[in-house]
């Protein structure tokens, strides 16, 4: 139970990557609070569903304000949920491109702005941001997604260093996943799957308790003296 008496956040948290933490943190005794903005697709016990689009300026800091009243602490923050548009630059219209940037970049801004400055003044906190290694190392058709995956690596070193003046203790850090075994890989061709696992030193696609894990381990206080850092959970992936 590496979690007792912890109260966390998750974005995306209907399914997916999200989906695998919410229910292992609940089952390290965390109560989570699932935010998503589509319908959970599994119940489980210590997992509590809110709807949220996570651009939604007023509903972040609406999920804040409940958090805090109704549990009196928020110890863990996972800015999780984010999308793909791909196409090749040249073709990529202002949609793509703002939608990307907006739940990815302008999500994850929207409630870490409350809940950072608030673990601060609470004496301490984990916040995990999900980057990917598309942000590492660039992609084809993928110039939006990458961005905002780079964007995040720069908001995780820039808020390590600010919620922890003053003694804050506030800890941050974000994973930068490889390809992962979920539904945003759906739109993937199989010979391009196939191509990735081969890019790994381990020779496969990851499955999402593998990241899951390694969030866990970033969430508990095993993992105390670490912040600001990226970690790569891709198998040993070169792009
Ligand atoms: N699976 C991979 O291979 C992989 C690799 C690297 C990084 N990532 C990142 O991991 C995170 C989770 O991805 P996943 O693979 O679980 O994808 P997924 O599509 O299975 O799940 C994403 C979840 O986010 C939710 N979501 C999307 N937009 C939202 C919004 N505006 N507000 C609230 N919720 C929203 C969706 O409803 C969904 O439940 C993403 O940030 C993704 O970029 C995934």
């Amino acid at each position: 139970m590496r979690l007792e008496g912890k109260v966390a956040i998750i974005t995306g948290a209907a399914k997916g990557l999200g989906g695998e933490m919410a229910q292992l943190f609940a089952r390290e005794g965390a109560t989570v609070i699932a935010c998503d903005m589509a319908e959970m697709s599994y119940e489980a016990r210590g997992v509590e569903y809110y709807k949220l689009n996570v651009t939604d300026t007023a509903a972040c800091e609406a999920v804040f304000n409940y958090a805090k009243d109704k549990y009196g602490r928020i110890d863990i923050l996972v800015n999780n949920a984010g999308i793909t548009k791909d196409a090749m630059t040249r073709k990529m219209t202002d949609d793509q491109w703002n939608a990307v940037i907006d739940v990815n970049l302008k999500g994850v801004f929207n409630l870490t702005r409350h809940v950072g400055p608030y673990m601060q003044v609470q004496g301490g906190g984990s916040i995990i941001s999900i980057s990917s290694v598309v942000g590492v190392f660039g992609n084809i058709g993928q110039a939006n997604y990458a961005a905002t995956k780079a964007g995040i690596i720069g908001l995780t070193k820039t808020w390590a260093k600010e919620f922890s003046l003053k003694g804050g203790n506030v800890r941050v850090n974000c994973i930068a996943p490889g390809y992962t075994m979920t539904d945003i890989l759906k739109t993937v061709p199989q010979d391009l799957l196939d191509k990735f696992a081969a890019m790994t030193m381990l020779g496969r696609l990851g499955q999402p308790i593998e990241v899951a894990n390694a969030a866990l381990f970033l969430a508990s206080d095993e993992a105390s003296f670490i912040t600001g850092q990226t970690l790569q959970v891709d198998g040993g992936m070169r792009l």
